[in-house]
């Protein structure tokens, strides 16, 4: 087969290096890719938004397969366009990539059919959101822009003035542009968070291994949040019990929601959870992998993903055994000094071969361009050095140690990645 992989990330270059493993793969092409995944897979300078960009390259290389990755271009419709064309393709299409692109829609839907999630409103106005929180006199309090805003579209208020200000920004200063028309406002929850990536063809959900992410931006999870500074899989608190609940009361409930509403989802499906004192909670759905969940999961996986993503899209997903190994994996994130604010791009990045990697770990690389023979820092997060370990504390050693052979100007890494997931660890 050949199989066009759209996005430019570390999720991309994951998905890109599993894909390779399989033997039913001949050739694989990214779209537009970065320096790194240009190692192991053709790039071609198509944007991940240009729909009939996409549909000229399928058929000009007789491209067989697409797998859409990031939110924008399954929110714009890419994969009714590309099957429309007669193109199968790994991921949502838009209408069930709504779970994502708006919160609205994902709110309603789990009040709708009863799936456990934070107590929310939804406000068109500025003036009614302010009267409904002042109303509640409780905070923190989150206010959510409804669509897409890479991420920085939720906002937990501390106190009425911050709620104010925020509602303010999204609803009459159009912060997000068009997402934040509508906003919802909820409960702020506690707990810790789990993220559960799943496999499902609409018929049968298969999840992944879970893992955990690092939002913020500095140690001790200070600072602003970002993409994710990096990740560790399993997640200790995702126990066999919490597995259980989830199966039961969330991840079935939204595939069986979503059949219901004539919205079928194939592809990924990621459950951000929050594992509350009443229980497991939905705080977000994704439409597609997260990033850098996939750089942690996928490399446990044992069971050929070409074929694993070939069954989603036959929804034939049940015939298939989806094994995974039982070693914890760990990906700490090297990115520009400044992210998630503005950062410098084009730095040389040093201690890297020419392949882009290093001894004892792989490198994804999610912002790095080629020149030369050199690799130029070309985005906020820059790489995710991944390493699988016989325990956490092993993968991490081996992850760090490979951090301590690159280098960049500037850049930034968290010391702490899997801390709280070693502690937790040791409770049991
Ligand atoms: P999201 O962009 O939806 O992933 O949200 C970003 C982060 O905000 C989440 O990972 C949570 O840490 C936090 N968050 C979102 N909703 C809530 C909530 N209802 N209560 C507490 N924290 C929340
Ligand atoms: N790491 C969180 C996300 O992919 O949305």
């Amino acid at each position: 087969m050949k199989i066009l992989v759209i996005g430019s990330g570390g999720r991309e270059h994951a998905i890109v290096r599993k894909l390779k493993e399989s033997p039913k793969v001949e050739k694989l092409y990214c779209a537009p890719g970065n320096g790194g995944i240009s190692q192991d897979a053709e790039c071609v300078p198509v944007n991940a938004m240009d729909k009939d960009g996409m549909l000229n390259l399928v058929r000009e290389r007789n491209i067989d397969f697409v797998f859409v990755a990031p939110d924008d271009p399954l929110a714009a419709g890419m994969v009714d366009f590309l099957e429309a064309a007669g193109i199968p393709c790994f991921g949502p299409n838009a209408r069930a990539a709504e779970i994502e692109s708006s919160k609205v829609f994902a709110k309603n839907m789990m009040k709708q059919h009863g799936i456990p999630t934070a107590e929310y409103q939804v406000f068109h106005s500025a003036e009614k959101a302010l009267a409904y929180v002042r109303d509640r006199q409780k905070y923190p309090v989150v206010i959510k822009a409804d669509g897409l805003a890479l991420g920085k579209g939720v906002i937990i208020a501390g106190n009425e003035q911050e709620a104010e200000d925020t509602l303010h920004a999204i609803l009459e200063d159009k912060k997000f542009g068009d997402s934040g028309n509508q906003v919802v406002v909820e409960e702020f929850l506690t707990g810790p968070e789990v993220s559960v990536l799943a496999f499902t063809d609409g018929k049968t959900l298969v999840p992944m291994v879970s893992s955990m992410d690092h939002k913020r931006a500095y140690d001790g999870d200070k600072g602003l949040n970002t993409g994710g500074m990096g990740t560790v899989s399993p997640n200790p608190f995702y126990t066999e019990e919490v597995a259980a609940e989830c199966m039961e009361q969330i991840f079935l409930p939204t595939v069986n929601a979503m059949n219901a509403e004539e919205r079928k989802f194939k592809g990924c499906l990621y459950f951000g959870l929050m594992i509350t004192p009443d229980g497991p909670k939905v705080i977000e759905y994704n439409s597609r992998f997260g990033d850098p969940e996939t750089q942690v999961v996928l490399p446990r996986l044992q069971t050929d993903f070409a074929e694993i993503v070939c069954a989603v899209a036959e929804e034939r997903l049940s015939e298939i055994s989806v094994e995974w190994s039982p070693k914890p994996c760990a990906c700490v994130v090297m990115a520009s000094g400044g992210y998630p604010g503005s950062y410098p791009k084009g730095l040389e990045i040093h201690g890297l071969d020419e392949n882009g990697q290093v001894e004892g770990a792989t490198v994804y690389h999610a912002g790095t361009k080629c020149e030369g023979d050199k690799f130029l820092t070309n985005g906020g997060r820059v790489l995710g050095i991944t390493a699988m370990g016989d325990t956490l504390q092993q993968a991490l050693d081996h992850a760090y140690a490979a951090v301590e052979k690159i280098s960049f100007e500037g850049a930034m890494v968290r010391k702490d990645i899997g801390k709280r997931a070693l502690e937790a660890g040791k409770l049991k």
